[in-house]
């Protein structure tokens, strides 16, 4: 059974990024030359995905509107849901209830970056049952969903934000769940911090041995968009590799293109409707030269 339904969570108050946040949604802050959420969204689509959930809050969610419609464009399907208030990350499987529609869902929040060889995805499109999570080493798993793993690799424990962390393997913001996954969100109790957490949903399907986590090789970047320091930086990869190689990454247009989500012919009317800009002129050429 593939996965072919996809939240992406771009909610939150991303009051750590005050006053850029008076503007605009962390989502929507530019990295590089694109808006944040073009590199979740085109992760997933490469992951085979077609049907798209966008939750934010009420005040931005008519932005995201804006930017990416109804996904025609793209070959795909968006539409939007309001999160009221920032109640926790496994609330969205409350919330997006009718779109999961008992089906097996993959869950990106919209801060999350990742850059490399994508066959880290194929787990999501040979996902059958149960839940996929990702592990991936970093040096501060103290800020992040802490995995355990024995030494078989087999994974013991999940921990949000441990003080002591057990090991260095984070838990990225990329998730997928089975049908069961919506009545399971409905019977959490919020955490201490008033919040549904992810790291518990997760713990319920690791409790069940029902918890496939996949360690990401160093191979892939996992970039973090948290704060003003991190923002820059990640603009400073995506610039430095998109200048290097005159290649764009999370170009959603060249990505449903290259997925065939459209043809070169519809590939041709989106970009007659930009702007001239050096998007359109990079869509333009790989058109010309490999359409
Ligand atoms: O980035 C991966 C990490 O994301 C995981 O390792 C953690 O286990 C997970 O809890 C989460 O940690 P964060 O500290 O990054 O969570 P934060 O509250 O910042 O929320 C992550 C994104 O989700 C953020 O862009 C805002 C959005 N969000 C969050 C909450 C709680 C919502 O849209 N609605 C919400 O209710």
């Amino acid at each position: 059974m593939s996965v072919t339904k996809g939240i992406i969570l771009a909610g939150g108050a991303g009051s750590r990024l005050y006053p850029l946040s008076k503007i605009a949604s962390k989502q929507l802050m530019p990295i590089y030359d694109k808006p944040m959420i073009y590199y979740p969204l085109s992760t997933i689509m490469m992951a085979g995905i077609r049907e798209v959930l966008i939750i934010s809050t009420p005040h931005d969610l008519p932005r995201f509107e804006e930017l990416l419609g109804d996904g025609a464009e793209l070959g795909i399907k968006i539409s939007y849901t309001v999160q009221e208030h920032p109640e926790g990350i496994a609330q969205a499987f409350i919330l997006g209830r009718d779109f999961i529609d008992n089906q097996p869902v993959c869950l990106i929040l919209g801060d999350n970056i990742f850059y490399g060889k994508y066959i880290f995805l194929n787990p999501i499109r040979e996902f059958t049952s149960g839940a996929l999570v990702y592990g991936y080493y970093v040096k501060d798993p103290e800020r992040y969903g802490v995995v355990e793993f024995d030494a078989a690799g087999k994974a013991i424990s999940l921990e949000e934000k441990p003080k002591q962390p057990k090991s260095h393997y984070a838990v990225p913001g990329l998730y997928v769940y089975d049908h069961q996954v919506c009545d399971l969100a409905e019977a959490m109790q919020p955490s201490a911090r008033g919040e549904l957490e992810i790291t518990d949903l997760n713990r319920i399907y690791l409790e069940k041995n029902q918890l496939n986590v996949q360690k990401i090789g160093r191979g892939v970047a996992w970039l973090d968009t948290g704060t003003h320091q991190s923002l820059l930086e990640a603009s400073h990869f995506i610039g430095t590799l998109e200048q290097r190689q005159g290649l764009k990454f999370g170009c959603i247009e060249e990505v449903a293109w290259r997925m065939n989500f459209i043809d070169d012919n519809q590939l041709d009317d989106v970009l007659q409707k930009m702007p001239n800009s050096p998007y359109r002129t990079y869509l333009a050429d790989i058109l010309a030269e490999e359409g």
